[in-house]
């Protein structure tokens, strides 16, 4: 698949078009049949086979010896149960808890080694680029408002077309083939002929970018004082993530802007949607049980978020633009953030000024099979994250002098692969480097929405695997100007403690509405109405910052605590994995969905653990159970211990269960469905 090939040959792509389709969807990849069931068997296998070998429990620290088995729930279904004497040697995951005492937040936070042992297994290189050519250059350019031929040849013509979007749920407008000339389309997707044995055919695809600047008159409101704000989300990275994929940026972003991280950030959704309606609309909409026993109740219902148009609620794209700043939404995904899963209305006009969602229409939407190839990083070595940071450059560009508010939103570097990140390590760096100047003006957030989520049950067995689960990355640079007036030392002190969204939120919020007025020097505690977060940038409460007092639902708490394992006790494991499943069924039918999804039943308990708990009255354990038809899912389950009443927390689908839950979404969307024919 060399380079040599292809200039030989002129032709960009070797592919056939139907290995293109097979594998066209970013996600369909993982919704093959064969290996769905495939990866389920082995991993349950690995499993069976690891928990043998090891006898990996949690806790513990120094060799021992112990009778184990299996979780003996299989017994039940007349599994082979195997009973092993193991020496068992738990790897040695190297955490401190650290302790500060000015703090009574009684929340112990570890501090791993982002390379510790026990990870390295996991760590499986992701070759997706390995093979793409380097050299490559475009044939075609879009500058300075001109589509240009820059690598003509004979034989070959190139055209381009625009694609535009009126409105945020209008349409598309394609324009016809034009020849290359002036233009002032936005995204012009660029494609190349040549003339071969039978007949005409693609050679070449490209989206370029421009940004036209908008021909209004400058807002009242000065960059000197309302600094730029550019809001970086990579999907799906945990802290430890960050730190061993993306050592290069990390290392520049602490000595070039002095950024701080912020290491224990905690989600307060399981899935992207729910982490993005708190960030924005500062709104829990999934609901859940704090640790102690007190129930959070969702503040939207999902009619609410799901079934309207968010238009009319505030929010802070609205915030911005309302106070003067130009803004731009970059989310590198066509099912953006807030449509995605269930299947919802988002916003029905445009939110920001700018956005990137018509090259994501043109990526995934368009016919033309040699466009979408420019942007899947195998044959070419490009992506289309590359594309979104080329994006923002051209849109600082266009604006040099007005206050800018960004959210760059990227969806695929992160969320399958735990070293998916890496290869993109040398692109964010060039990228700040380029803009230091750019940078040294303005408040970076770079975060995520949640932690690793595609992990096998082997890596959630680490503690390491279980604390990035539900560790999302973030980290805050401020401008220069005000590098020295204490807003780094208040950061370092709140980066010790347990922090949530609703922080960042609150944070974000304080830059555009209460900090400019004291040039960003106010240190005092500051409630902001109606808002759960208090501002990074501000000494915080001294309320106790844990799971019991932030608005964080427990089974995503990161404070450690102690568990025991249960797995050996059958008769719990039966009770509970039956209530569980039978939970499970229930909740399929009040989605009336019992018609199109299989009732599950259990093949084995997975895990179950015994959390300690400071309530007297109540019992709260996490499990994890695999069904017959191959799913795995995952809650906490609270059992009242005088009604013996059982209450359930947000359950989690841990498979990839990819397409075998779709038949579910004419009627209502949800991953719990194994639909009964696909
Ligand atoms: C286990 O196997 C025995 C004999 O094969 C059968 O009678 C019994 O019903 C099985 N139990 C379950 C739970 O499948
Ligand atoms: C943290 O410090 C407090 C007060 O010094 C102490 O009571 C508590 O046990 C410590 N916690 C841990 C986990 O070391
Ligand atoms: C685009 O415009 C800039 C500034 O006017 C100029 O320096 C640059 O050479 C132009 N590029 C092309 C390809 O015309
Ligand atoms: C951005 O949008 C706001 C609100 O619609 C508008 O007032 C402002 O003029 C726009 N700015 C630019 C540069 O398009």
């Amino acid at each position: 698949m060399g380079y040599q090939k292809t200039e030989e040959t002129g032709q960009l792509f070797q592919s056939s078009q139907e290995n293109f389709f097979k594998f066209s969807n970013f996600r369909r990849r993982f919704h093959i049949r064969s290996l769905f069931y495939f990866i389920s068997i082995f991993s349950l296998g690995f499993f069976v086979c690891l928990y043998i070998t090891f006898g990996w429990q949690k806790g513990g620290g120094d060799p021992i010896t112990v009778s184990q088995s299996l979780p003996s729930y299989s017994n039940y279904f007349n599994t082979t149960v195997t009973t092993t004497k193991t020496e068992i040697s738990e790897k040695s995951e190297k955490s401190e808890i650290q302790n500060d005492s000015k703090y009574q937040d009684d929340c112990s936070l570890p501090v791993f080694d982002p390379w510790d042992e026990t990870i390295k297994p996991f760590m499986v290189e992701d070759t997706k680029m390995k093979y793409c050519n380097k050299n490559f250059k475009p044939f075609t350019e879009l500058v300075n408002g001109t589509f240009r031929v820059v690598q003509e040849k004979e034989g070959r013509t190139c055209k381009g077309r625009c694609h535009t979007l009126p409105d945020l749920t209008a349409p598309f407008k394609v324009t016809n083939w034009f020849s290359p000339g002036p233009t002032d389309c936005e995204f012009l997707e660029a494609v190349c002929w040549e003339k071969g044995q039978f007949g005409e055919k693609e050679v070449y695809g490209w989206i370029h970018t421009q940004i036209v600047p908008n021909k209004v008159p400058k807002p009242p409101i000065e960059k000197s004082e309302h600094p730029d704000v550019f809001v970086f989300v990579m999907d799906s990275l945990a802290s430890g993530m960050a730190k061993r994929s993306l050592p290069k940026m990390l290392e520049f972003m602490k000595t070039k802007l002095q950024a701080v991280d912020f290491p224990y950030l905690s989600q307060v959704g399981t899935r992207s949607q729910v982490n993005a309606v708190p960030l924005w609309f500062g709104k829990q909409v999934e609901a859940g049980t704090m640790k102690g026993g007190k129930r959070m109740e969702a503040d939207w219902t999902e009619d609410e978020y799901c079934k309207h148009y968010l238009d009319d609620k505030p929010n802070m794209f609205r915030d911005f633009l309302d106070a003067g700043y130009t803004t731009n939404y970059l989310d590198n995904w066509i099912d953006q953030t807030l449509t995605h899963n269930p299947i919802c209305k988002g916003f029905q006009h445009f939110h920001t000024n700018h956005t990137f969602f018509p090259l994501t229409h043109i990526l995934e939407r368009t016919v033309l099979w040699v466009t979408k190839q420019s942007l899947k990083g195998t044959q070419i070595c490009r992506e289309v994250h590359q594309a979104t940071l080329e994006y923002f450059d051209q849109f600082v560009r266009a604006y040099p002098d007005r206050p800018k508010f960004t959210w760059s939103w990227f969806v695929h570097l992160a969320h399958e692969k735990l070293a998916g990140p890496d290869r993109a390590d040398p692109h964010f760096l060039e990228f700040f480097q380029n803009n230091l100047e750019i940078f040294d003006d303005a408040f970076v957030i770079f975060t995520a929405d949640h932690g690793f989520r595609a992990g096998s049950f082997e890596f959630y067995k680490t503690k390491i695997g279980a604390f990035e689960k539900h560790n999302p990355f973030l980290q805050i640079s401020v401008p220069k100007k005000y590098r020295d007036n204490g807003i780094l030392e208040v950061m370092r002190e709140n980066a010790k403690r347990l922090q949530s969204h609703y922080d960042t939120r609150a944070t974000i919020l304080d830059i555009l509405k209460y900090q400019p007025s004291s040039q960003f020097t106010d240190r005092a505690t500051l409630k902001i109405p109606d808002e759960k977060g208090n501002s990074l940038l501000r000494q915080q409460p001294l309320t106790p910052r844990n799971c019991e007092h932030l608005p964080i639902p427990q089974q995503y708490c990161i404070c450690q605590s102690k568990s025991t394992d249960l797995t050996a006790d059958a008769k719990l494991c039966e009770r509970l994995g039956r209530s569980f499943l039978a939970h499970i069924n229930s909740e399929i039918d009040n989605f009336k969905l019992g018609g199109l999804c299989h009732k599950f039943d259990i093949q084995i308990v997975l895990e179950l653990d015994l959390h300690a708990s400071s309530h007297a009255s109540k019992t709260t354990y996490h499990i994890s159970v695999k069904t017959q038809h191959p799913a795995q899912f995952e809650t906490l389950i609270t059992e009242d211990k005088e009604t013996k009443k059982l209450t359930f927390d947000q359950i989690e689908r841990l498979d990839r269960y990819g397409s075998t839950a779709d038949c579910s979404k004419p009627v209502h969307f949800t991953n719990l469905c194994f639909c009964k024919t696909r």
